[in-house]
C-alpha cells in the first residue's frame, strides 16, 4: 500500500479508491457458518449494480462460499498460500492488498475503484486503506459466527442514506449506506 493510498483521499488520481462494500446486521453480524445470515435479494442486486464493471478483492473463504467468478467484474482472491488454485482461468489470485492494486492496473476494468467485498478478515485488512465503504445495515439482529469492525464515528461520515423497508425479495428492512473517511 503506497502512503497516497494511505491518505485515502477520495479524490486520488493516480490509485483507486479502496471501497469497503458490506452488509452488516445491528448486531454487527456480517456472516454465519461460512454464507450470509439472510436472503435479500434487493441487496445483491445493489451489489451487482456497484460493482459491475470493476475489480472486486475478496478472502479466500468468501470465494469459497461464492464458488466461481461473477460476470462483468474481475475477481482477485486474497491467500497466503502460494500455491492456491482457484479452479477458474480468469480469476485473479493476490497474496497483499498492494498486489490485488497493481493486478488491477492490468485488467480492463474501470480503475477508479477497487471494491474490497470481504469476508471479515479482509474487511479488517483493508479498512486502514479505505476511503469509501458501501454499507447496508441489515436491520436485524441475526445469530452469526462473523462480524465487521466497530467503525470510528470520528473517521467516517454518511453522505448518503436511503431507507428501505422488508418485503417478499428482502427478509429484513435495510438502510443504503455511503460513507467517506474524513479528511
Ligand atoms: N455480509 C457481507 O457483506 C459479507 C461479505 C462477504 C463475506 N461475508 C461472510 O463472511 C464470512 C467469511 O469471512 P471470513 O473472515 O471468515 O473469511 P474471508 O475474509 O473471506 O477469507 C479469509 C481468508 O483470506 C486470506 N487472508 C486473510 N488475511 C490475508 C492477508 N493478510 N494476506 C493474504 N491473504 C489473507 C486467507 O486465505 P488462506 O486461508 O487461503 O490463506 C484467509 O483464510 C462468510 O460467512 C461470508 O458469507 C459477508
Amino acid at each position: 500500500m503506497t502512503d497516497n493510498q494511505k491518505s485515502n483521499s477520495p479524490n486520488s488520481p493516480q490509485l483507486p479508491v479502496l471501497s469497503l462494500v458490506v452488509a452488516v446486521a445491528e448486531n454487527g453480524v456480517i456472516g454465519n457458518a461460512g454464507d450470509l445470515p439472510w436472503r435479500m435479494s434487493g441487496d445483491l442486486k445493489r451489489f451487482k449494480q456497484l460493482t459491475m464493471g470493476h475489480a472486486m478483492v475478496m478472502g479466500r473463504k468468501t470465494y469459497d462460499s461464492i464458488g466461481r467468478p461473477l460476470p462483468g467484474r474481475v475477481t482477485i482472491v486474497l491467500t497466503k498460500q502460494r500455491d492456491y488454485d482457484p479452479q477458474h482461468g480468469e480469476v485473479r489470485v493476490a497474496h497483499s492488498l498492494e498486489e490485488a492494486t497493481q493486478q488491477l492496473v492490468q485488467t480492463e476494468m474501470q480503475q477508479d475503484q477497487l471494491f474490497v467485498v470481504g469476508g471479515a478478515e479482509i474487511y479488517r485488512l483493508a479498512l486502514p486503506h479505505a476511503g469509501r465503504i458501501y454499507r447496508t445495515v441489515v436491520h436485524a439482529t441475526p445469530e452469526g459466527d462473523t462480524r465487521f469492525a466497530e467503525l470510528d464515528a470520528h473517521e467516517w461520515r454518511v453522505v448518503e442514506q436511503t431507507e428501505y423497508a422488508a418485503d417478499e425479495k428482502n427478509e429484513f428492512a435495510c438502510t443504503w449506506e455511503v460513507l467517506e473517511r474524513m479528511e
